[in-house]
């Protein structure tokens, strides 16, 4: 992944893909103080744009409401049912007294926290929603270090952490859309489990959606001789035979209870060539190497190469079919070091 701005121009299917995840945790539980975490936030589109929405913001809520309101308070009566709400505001002092008690209600308000390993993603984010803009939606961008760390450095060294390194604050929910496959290997993507089971409140929950077969990945397996390093891009789950089964004994080794995972078949039409190009190129770890084939090279052969697992139809359009993992899984309520 090279470019934050091509990332977020051609990623609609892991926004659908997000979209569609979200729909189906819904509705979220949120009876645990605590922030949220947004692991890989990348360009920061589908945390303000998707899960902002889903996360109790109560203030938010009101002035959102309060632009509709001000035109219902002209016209008369108000009746409108807050989403969150459990009180009907019929008139405008028992709308004062709702906004009076916002500061007391608890956990009104959650602050979403996007971290990302990669420097010119969290820019990027930061740039295009600015120090207001995140202000007034109460989200975050930070760098942080790669989680993934040496594979034989000792997990349990974690446990002995006395901060949630490298998170500012401890989480009720950790979500993570589209980036745990980029783990180069099994003991990193455990690694990396485990700190985010670190980072969440005892009851809090890791809410994750990751690729599992994809033929991206099929792709940069059949070009092996031209990518140099191709092994560390190929997700860890990629030729389970069993990946449902296989991630939920990740996450209780990570020290979750309860994980629920789904292995999903999806699938996706792009257009035309021109839009599974761009797709490609969004996500491609080899176009920014310094030696062997130009990146214009390397990506003409991975779109020529994706084409053995796409279905072409007349109109130009292409298909193609991956399986996603989505799964829940919980802290224990004594989590970790606290
Ligand atoms: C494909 S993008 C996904 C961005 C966004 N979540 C979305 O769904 O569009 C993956 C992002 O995850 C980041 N990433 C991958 N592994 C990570 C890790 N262990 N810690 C933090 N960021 C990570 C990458 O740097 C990249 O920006």
């Amino acid at each position: 992944m090279h470019n934050p701005k091509s990332y977020a121009k051609a990623n609609a299917l892991q926004r659908r893909d997000a979209k569609f995840a979200l729909a189906m945790w819904k509705p979220l539980c949120w009876d645990v103080p605590g922030d949220v975490l947004d692991l890989g936030c990348g360009p920061g589109d589908v945390t303000v744009d998707l899960l902002r929405p889903s996360v109790p913001s109560l203030s938010l809520l009101f002035r959102m409401e309060s632009d509709v309101l001000q035109d219902e308070l002209k016209a008369g009566e108000y009746a409108t049912r807050p989403k969150a709400g459990k009180a009907e505001l019929r008139n405008e002092s028992l709308l004062m007294e709702f906004h009076n008690a916002l500061p007391f209600l608890p956990h009104s308000e959650r602050k979403i926290v996007g971290v990302d390993q990669a420097r010119e993603m969290v820019a990027y984010a930061n740039d295009r929603w600015g120090k207001e803009a995140r202000q007034e939606l109460n989200v975050d961008f930070l760098h942080i270090p790669a989680l993934a760390g040496p594979p034989d450095e000792d997990l349990d060294d974690l446990e002995n952490l006395e901060r949630p390194e490298p998170f500012p604050c401890y989480f009720a929910k950790a979500f993570s859309f589209f980036a745990l496959h980029w783990a180069p290997d099994i003991p990193s993507l455990l690694r990396t489990l485990k700190i985010v089971r670190r980072s969440l409140v005892g009851g809090g929950e890791a809410k994750l959606v990751l690729l599992a077969h994809c033929p991206v990945f099929s792709v940069y397996k059949d070009l092996s001789s031209t990518l140099q390093g191709w092994e560390k891009f190929i997700g860890p789950y990629h030729d389970s035979p069993d990946p449902e089964e296989e991630f939920r004994g990740h996450l209780l080794e990570a020290g979750f209870l309860d994980p629920q995972v789904e292995l999903i078949n999806r699938h996706i039409t792009y257009p035309n060539i021109l839009f599974l190009s761009k797709a490609m190129e969004a996500v491609n770890p080899f176009l920014d190497l310094s030696e062997g084939p130009c990146s214009k090279e390397i990506l003409d052969m991975c779109v020529d190469e994706i084409q053995k697992y796409t279905v072409k139809r007349s109109d130009g359009s292409l298909s193609g079919e991956y399986t996603l993992l989505i799964a829940t899984a919980s802290a224990p309520h004594h989590n970790g070091g606290r």
